[in-house]
C-alpha cells in the first residue's frame, strides 16, 4: 500500500489521449452564447485619433462593439502595479493591442467584421530595443541592486578581469490552448468564468473589478489548461476580461478563445535580456569578484516585471561562490506586449549570465570548463552564503556532478574530441556541463501560503480542493496520492476537482513550481484535522467494543482502507463504515487546511534575506555537432542528474525533467522572436518560430535522479520539479560555445542566445576572419 513514490499515471492521462479531458473551447456553446474577438492596434505606439466600426453593422450576425469606454468598472488592472488596460485607451502602446471589442453571433460574423474596423493612430516613436530603451532612459523605476563583498577592491588586485555583455532571447510559451474563456453571467448580476488559468484568484478580481462587481459575486474556475509554462499566471486575465466585459454588456454568455496568431502577437514572452558583466579570477579560474548589470525589456507595462528582474539577479550566482559582487538589474519600457512569467521567472537569464562567464574564463586560462565550476560551486563553511545572504545549506551538487562527470565518461569524451578536432573540417564538436540550483518559494513572502478544502462522503470518498491548477504538471495527481496516503485509502477514493473561487479563496498562482509543497502540505492539513476527529471517534469505537480496554489516540492508525488500533491489529474498523458511524455521532466530516511556508523573507531595499525554503540541484552534460560549412546544429547527446530529494510521482517528475529541459534547450537554439521595423512579430506562427520537435531531442538522453533524503523542510522530503530542469537546457548553449572556442585561438569567443543555426554561422564567420588577419609568423 502506498502512493507516494509511486509512478500513478497522471490523472488525465487517458482523458488527455483520447480527447474526453475537456479544455475551454471543447465545452458545447450555451444557450444564448456570443463569442468574443477584438481588433488591434495596426502600429506599436501612438496615440488613437479615431475608431469606427460603423461598415461592421452590414455583417449578418453582429451583436455589438465596445471600446475602453464601454468597460463597465475599471479598465486598469496588473499584478504588481495597474498598468495593464483590457482595451487601449487614449494611446497604443504596442502592435496588436486590443483596442475594439467584436461581439457575434458566430466566428464567421467576427472574422468578417474584424476587417471592416478602422483605427486611425497618429504614430509616436515607439521604443523597440533594450539599446533604444536604455538611450532614451526609458525604465520602470529605479534600478535593483544585491551586492556583497568589496567589489572594486577585488577587481583591483585581480589576476585576470574579463568583461563582455550577452544578449539573451525572448521565449514564446506555446502552450497548445491558446488563452481562452467564457463568461456566463448569473441571476442577480453575478458572474461565472471558466478561465485557462494558473490564477482563479486573479482572474476573478480582474473580472469583478472590470465589471464593477464585489469579489464575493464573480467565481472563476478552471478544470485545467492545455499548459500554461508562466504564461497564464497573470496574462489570461485580459482574455477572461473580454469574455466578462462583453457577457456584462449583452446579458449573454460570452466566449473569448484567442487564435494562435493573436496569442503569439499580443501575449507576453520570456523577457529578453542584455546583461553587461564584469569578473576578476585567479591564474586556476576561481572567481574573486562579479559585476552584472541586467537590463531586462519589461515590455509596455509592469506586469510580473520585477519580480522576474529579482529572480533573474537573485540566480545569477548559480552554483557558484561570489565572495564579492553587485549585481543591479535595471527594467526597460519598450513598445512589445507586457513581458510575463516564463518557467524559470528570470532565473534563466541570471544563470546563462553566468554560465556564459565560466566558458569564458575556462578559455582564458586554458582550463576545462567542468573543472572551473567544480572549483567554484558552493561548498562548506566559509564558501556556502549567496550575494543575498541566505546560506546554502544540503549542496548536494559536488557529489551531483562528480557522479555525473562519471557516468557521462566526460573526460574520455573530451579527451576523443580533443583528437578530432585537428582532423575534422566537416564539424566542430563541443561538450559542456551546466548546472543548476533554483530557489524554491515565491520571493514575495506573502504569496507563499495556501488552503485546502477536504470533504469526505458518506460512501467514504474523499473530495479534496486546493488553490492549484493543473496545466499538465501533476500537481492533481500528486496531491490525490498524498492525501490517500494520509487517510489511508485508495487512490481512486480520492478525487480532485476544477480550481473554484468559491471553495478556495485568496489563492496564489499555481507558480514558482511550489504549488505541490504549498497545496499539497494545506491539504494535509485539514487531512490531520480530520484524522484527529476520526480517531477521537474510533478509539471510542474499540473501548466501547470486545474487551472494553481503552485505545490511545496516538494508537489509532489509517492504512489499506482501515482504521485499527496499532497495539491490537484485531481491533479495526473499515474505512467506509467508520466514515458512516461517525457521520451518525454527528462528527464533523469537512475540513478546510492551511500552510505558510515558514522562515522565508526578502528585503528588497537592502537586497538580503533568505527568500528560499531549499534549492533544487541539477546538472547535464551536453555534446553538440555542428556543421562548419551551414552552422547546423546537433544534439547528439545529453546526460542529465537531479536531485529532486525523495520525488512523489518519479514517473511524473521525470515528464518535467524531460519537457523542462527541451523547452529550455528551444529557448537557447532554434525559437527566435522576430519583428519588422515596426515591432510587430513576424514569428507569430508555428511556421515562423521554430520549437523543438521529436527529431531535434538528442540522440542519446539519459536522466537519472540522485538519491538523497535529507531534505527534510519539505513534503515527504520531496523537492518541487517544475521549472529547474528548464535551465540545465543551458548545457546545449554552452557546448556551442564551447566548440567555437576550437576555431577561437587566442581571443575570447562570443556568443548570443539563442544560438541560431544563423547565429552559429555569424559567429564562425567572425572568428575565421579574425584568424586570417591575425599577423602570420615567419618561419
Ligand atoms: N508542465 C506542463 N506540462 N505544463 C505547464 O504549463 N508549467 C511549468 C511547470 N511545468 C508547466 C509544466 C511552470 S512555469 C511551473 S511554475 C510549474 O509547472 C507549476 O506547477 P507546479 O508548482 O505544480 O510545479
Ligand atoms: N516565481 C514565480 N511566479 C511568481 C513569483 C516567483 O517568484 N513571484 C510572483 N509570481
Ligand atoms: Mo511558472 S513561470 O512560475 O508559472
Amino acid at each position: 500500500m502506498g502512493f507516494v513514490g509511486k509512478s500513478v499515471p497522471h490523472e488525465s492521462a487517458v482523458g488527455h489521449a483520447t480527447g474526453e479531458a475537456l479544455f475551454i473551447d471543447d465545452v458545447p456553446p450555451l444557450h444564448g452564447e456570443v463569442c468574443v474577438d477584438f481588433v488591434g492596434s495596426p502600429i506599436a505606439h501612438g496615440r488613437i485619433r479615431n475608431v469606427d466600426f460603423s461598415a461592421i453593422w452590414s455583417v449578418p450576425g453582429i451583436v455589438a462593439a465596445y471600446t475602453y469606454r464601454d468597460v463597465p468598472g475599471h479598465n486598469d488592472y496588473g499584478p504588481i502595479v495597474g498598468d495593464d488596460r483590457v482595451l487601449a485607451d487614449e494611446t497604443v502602446r504596442y502592435a496588436g493591442e486590443p483596442v475594439v471589442l467584436l461581439v457575434a453571433e458566430s466566428r464567421a460574423a467576427l472574422a468578417a467584421a474584424k476587417r471592416l474596423v478602422k483605427i486611425d493612430v497618429e504614430p509616436l516613436a515607439p521604443i523597440l530595443s533594450i539599446d533604444a530603451a536604455i538611450a532614451a532612459e526609458s525604465f520602470f523605476g529605479p534600478p535593483m541592486v544585491i551586492a556583497c563583498g568589496d567589489v572594486d577592491a577585488a577587481l583591483a588586485e585581480a589576476e585576470h578581469v574579463l568583461e563582455g555583455c550577452l544578449s539573451i532571447g525572448g521565449q514564446e510559451h506555446f502552450y497548445f490552448e491558446p488563452q481562452s474563456a467564457i463568461a456566463c453571467p448569473e441571476e442577480g448580476g453575478g458572474m461565472l468564468v471558466h478561465s485557462s488559468t494558473q490564477h482563479t484568484s486573479e482572474v476573478q478580481t480582474v473580472v469583478a473589478e472590470v465589471c464593477g462587481l464585489p469579489f464575493h459575486r464573480v467565481t472563476c474556475i478552471c478544470r485545467r489548461m492545455g499548459g500554461g509554462f508562466g504564461g497564464k499566471e497573470t496574462q489570461a486575465a485580459q482574455t477572461a476580461a473580454m469574455a466578462a466585459v462583453a457577457a456584462r454588456l449583452t446579458g449573454r454568455p460570452a466566449r473569448a478563445v484567442l487564435s494562435r496568431d493573436d496569442d503569439m502577437a499580443i501575449t507576453g514572452k520570456r523577457h529578453p535580456f542584455k546583461s553587461w558583466y564584469k569578473a576578476s579570477f585567479t591564474r586556476e579560474g576561481r572567481l574573486t569578484a562579479l559585476v552584472v548589470n541586467h537590463y531586462s525589456d519589461g515590455g509596455s507595462s509592469t506586469d510580473l516585471s520585477p519580480a522576474v528582474l529579482e529572480r533573474a539577479m537573485l540566480h545569477t550566482d548559480n552554483a557558484y561562490f561570489l565572495p564579492n559582487a553587485r549585481i543591479t538589474g535595471q527594467l526597460c519600457r519598450t513598445n512589445f506586449p507586457s513581458n510575463t512569467a516564463f518557467r524559470g521567472f528570470g532565473g534563466p537569464q541570471g544563470v546563462a549570465v553566468i554560465e556564459n562567464l565560466i566558458e569564458e574564463i575556462a578559455h582564458t586560462v586554458g582550463r576545462d570548463a567542468a573543472a572551473i565550476r567544480r572549483l567554484n560551486c558552493y561548498g562548506d563553511v566559509g564558501r556556502n552564503t549567496t550575494p543575498y545572504g541566505q546560506i546554502v545549506q544540503n549542496n548536494t551538487l559536488p557529489a551531483l556532478i562528480d557522479r555525473l562527470l562519471e557516468t557521462s565518461a566526460y573526460d574520455r569524451r573530451r579527451a576523443e574530441m580533443a583528437a578530432s578536432k585537428a582532423t575534422d573540417k566537416s564539424f566542430l564538436r563541443g561538450l559542456a556541463l551546466t548546472m543548476v540550483k533554483f530557489g524554491i518559494s515565491f520571493t514575495r513572502q506573502t504569496l507563499n501560503q495556501a488552503n485546502a478544502l477536504v470533504n469526505i462522503y458518506l460512501d467514504g470518498t474523499v473530495l479534496v480542493a486546493t488553490g492549484a491548477t493543473e496545466m499538465g504538471q501533476g500537481v492533481n495527481t500528486r496531491i490525490r496520492q498524498l492525501v490517500a496516503d494520509e487517510l489511508g485509502i485508495d487512490f481512486a477514493a480520492v478525487f480532485i476537482g476544477p480550481t473554484n473561487t468559491d471553495k478556495n479563496n485568496n489563492t496564489s498562482a499555481t507558480a514558482a513550481s511550489c504549488s505541490t509543497d504549498l497545496n499539497g502540505a494545506a491539504a494535509l492539513d485539514a487531512c490531520n484535522r480530520l484524522k484527529h476527529r476520526l480517531a477521537e471517534f474510533a478509539a471510542r469505537e474499540f473501548a466501547a467494543t470486545g474487551s472494553g480496554i481503552p485505545c490511545a489516540l496516538e494508537d489509532v492508525a489509517f492504512s489499506a482502507g482501515f482504521v485499527y488500533d496499532r497495539r491490537d491489529a484485531a481491533r479495526r474498523i473499515a474505512w467506509r463504515e467508520l466514515v458512516r458511524r461517525a457521520y451518525v455521532e454527528r462528527v464533523n466530516l469537512g475540513e478546510r487546511g492551511f500552510y505558510a511556508t515558514p522562515g522565508v523573507h526578502f528585503d528588497r531595499e537592502t537586497g538580503r534575506g533568505q527568500p528560499f525554503l531549499y534549492y533544487t540541484n541539477g546538472a547535464a552534460v551536453a555534446e553538440v555537432r555542428i556543421d562548419r560549412l551551414t552552422g547546423e546544429l546537433r544534439v547528439e547527446r545529453v546526460d542529465l542528474l537531479m536531485d529532486i530529494g525523495v520525488p512523489i510521482n518519479p514517473g511524473i517528475d521525470r515528464g518535467q525533467i524531460v519537457g523542462g529541459f527541451v523547452q529550455g534547450m528551444g529557448w537557447v537554439t532554434t525559437e527566435e522572436l522576430k519583428y519588422d521595423a515596426e515591432g510587430r512579430l513576424l514569428s507569430h506562427s508555428p511556421t515562423t518560430y521554430k520549437i523543438p520537435n521529436v527529431s531535434d531531442l538528442p540522440g542519446v538522453f539519459h536522466v537519472n535522479y540522485l538519491e538523497n533524503s535529507d531534505n527534510h523542510v519539505s513534503l515527504k522530503r520531496s523537492k518541487a520539479v517544475g521549472e529547474p530542469p528548464l535551465l540545465l537546457g543551458l548545457c546545449v548553449w554552452a557546448a556551442v560555445k564551447n566548440a567555437l572556442s576550437y576555431a577561437a585561438g587566442s581571443s575570447v569567443p562570443r556568443l548570443n542566445l539563442p544560438a541560431t543555426n544563423e547565429e552559429i554561422l555569424l559567429r564562425l564567420t567572425d572568428l575565421t576572419k579574425a584568424a586570417r588577419t591575425q599577423p602570420v609568423e615567419m618561419t
